[in-house]
């Protein structure tokens, strides 16, 4: 008998937890509701809009950064992680967000950015004032550089944004920084770091949150020495292979201790890795029973719209998570991504980053990103939804350059250039800019489309057949039905030619039905309709789904 067939070891049934199939929705603070009319969502502008993701039926938000920061990546770039920054409000708002929140039976969870820090946090000032030597330059990856000056990098690593991972300051030394310039990476190596991001764990718990999205959780420890990437430089960024800087073995340790922290506080407190790594099977190591409790699944996130990869990919996932009893995550937008209304229906579909959205077919777009949401929101595990994509919002792809603040746009030009236009201001009601964003005459920071009018929440709210009331229609189901709660139940059924279908079991069983072919296919009469992505044909006997279409049934 060969290792493969060898069945895994049984991991014991999990036990219920909200989060095991919570469906959280990111909240990107500055492109979500303005309070105060300077064109910059804010703290109490999300406070004021809690009911309507209490109404949503969501049952977690996840905030992006809002503390203290040059926002020379919006806020990835921290500064002080125990403030919050003014553009956003202060810490007793955020307080006041997350008691409003608890009121409404929403969960908060915050992001957490311990890869990098600002160049304006305090130690990295007092690293660059203190010199070669400091004390401070060791919580950073100061270096001095190759070349018979040192006037060359110390080593070869690219930035993510484009040029080099390193600068060279006035003194000559050189600094890492995986990201922007203005982002130095933290030497993990060095106790001060990670006792630091202990207490800001705890203040943040103390706080009330009830968990942590952890930014780029799978590059805090770098490879001893930090040997050159060679010849991989092209992709060991993308987290498809072996790298120096990516996903090391020692990362886990640090995530033990922080499940250790997590878990001393009441009401399961979570966190979820943003972990680019090679396989599934790789990212399952951040999601064992010690360790973290999700990670988002980029390789769902990045897959083609055919039944064929779908199956696949899900397959894959369920199977890779549940080697280590987690739940499987889902997502389709966030605000590093082409919004998928535009994403699923381009041609090389499979990359992420990286590319122009071309211009499409915005009604075919949004069909197709419908089918996708009811898929995504029908599987099994935990779904991440990303404002606006309950709005069907397409990426906006004619933001001219001057308005464009992504430091990836300035850094490398048509490289990853285009996250800016998943991040344009939400449209809450009105026929003209900032659509209620904030108060008449405040703006927004990037430029809302003339033609959003019609996207807005009180355009869609109540309207049947809208991508809101599909939202909120597939949020009720999925909390009603019994065969929904289960957090590891999909079983394959067959299907037409185009068609991917499955069903989960439960008290009374589910299926979806999704057809992802482009010729309309008659699927029957499963059982009882519970919910169309799309407007369906045929009769209620032999019930036809036109192409890139979702159904739902109760069996
Ligand atoms: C993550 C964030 C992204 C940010 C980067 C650096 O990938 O999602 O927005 O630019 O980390 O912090
Ligand atoms: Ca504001």
């Amino acid at each position: 008998m060969t290792d493969a067939l060898i069945a895994p070891p049984a991991v014991e049934a999990p036990p219920a937890s909200w989060w095991r199939n919570a469906v959280i929705y990111q909240i990107y603070p500055r492109s979500f509701a303005d309070s105060n009319g300077d064109g910059i969502g804010d703290l109490p502008g999300i406070t004021g809009r809690l009911p309507y993701l209490r109404d949503l039926g969501v049952d977690a938000v996840w905030l992006s950064p809002f503390y203290s920061s040059p926002q020379a990546d919006a806020g990835y770039d921290v500064a002080d992680y125990r403030t919050v920054d003014p553009i956003f409000g202060t810490v007793a708002d955020a307080s006041e967000l997350i008691t409003g929140a608890h009121a409404l039976g929403l969960r908060v969870i915050v992001d957490l950015v311990p890869n990098h820090s600002s160049e304006e946090h305090e130690w990295f000032r007092k690293a660059l004032a203190g010199g070669p030597g400091s004390p401070f330059r060791e919580r950073y990856h100061f270096r001095t550089g190759k070349g018979d000056n040192g006037e060359l990098p110390p080593n070869d690593w690219p930035s993510i944004f484009g040029g080099p991972a390193w600068t060279r300051v006035a003194d000559g030394e050189w600094y890492l920084h995986l990201f922007a310039a203005e982002q130095p990476d933290f030497n993990w190596e060095h106790p001060a770091v990670r006792d630091e991001f202990k207490t800001i764990l705890r203040f943040w718990l103390d706080l009330g949150v009830d968990g942590f999205r952890v930014d780029v959780a799978h590059g805090l420890v770098k490879e001893d020495g930090l040997p050159d990437v060679g010849s991989h430089a092209e992709w060991h960024l993308l987290g498809v292979g072996e790298s120096p800087c990516f996903d090391r073995d020692g990362v886990h340790e640090i995530y033990r201790d922080w499940r250790r922290i997590l878990d001393e506080y009441p009401g399961e407190r979570i966190a979820v890795a943003e972990a680019w790594a090679p396989s599934l099977a790789r990212v399952s190591h951040y999601v064992r029973g010690d360790e973290l409790h999700q990670a988002f699944n980029f390789s769902y996130l990045g897959t083609a719209w055919n039944v064929h990869e779908q199956w696949q990919i899900i397959d894959e996932s369920l199977a890779a998570m549940r080697t280590v009893g987690a739940p499987t995550t889902w997502t389709l937008s966030n605000h590093d991504v082409v919004r998928h209304t535009t994403r699923l229906m381009q041609a090389g579909e499979g990359e992420v980053a990286g590319r122009k959205p071309a211009e499409v077919d915005q009604e075919a777009g949004l069909r197709r990103a419908r089918a996708a949401s009811a898929l995504m929101l029908a599987l099994p595990g935990s779904a991440y939804v990303y404002q606006g994509e309950e709005l069907g919002l397409p990426e906006v792809i004619d933001l001219p350059p001057e308005v464009r603040q992504d430091p990836a746009f300035h850094r490398a030009t048509g490289q990853d250039g285009y996250r800016d236009g998943c991040r344009v201001p939400i449209p809450w009601s009105g026929t003209a800019a900032p659509y209620g964003f904030g108060p008449d005459g405040g703006g927004s920071w990037l430029p809302q489309p003339d033609s959003w009018a019609g996207l807005s929440v009180a355009a869609q709210a109540g309207v049947d057949g809208s991508t809101l009331e599909l939202y909120r229609a597939a949020l009720a189901v999925r909390k009603a039905h019994p065969a929904l709660a289960g957090t590891d139940n999909l079983r394959w059924v067959p299907a037409p030619a185009g068609v991917l279908a499955f069903e989960r079991d439960g008290a009374e069983n589910f299926r979806c039905t999704v057809n992802m072919g482009d010729q309309p296919v008659a699927v029957g009469r499963p059982g009882e309709l519970l919910l169309a992505s799309g407007p369906l044909d045929g009769t209620p006997d032999n019930v036809v789904l036109p192409p890139d279409t979702t159904a739902w049934w109760s069996i």
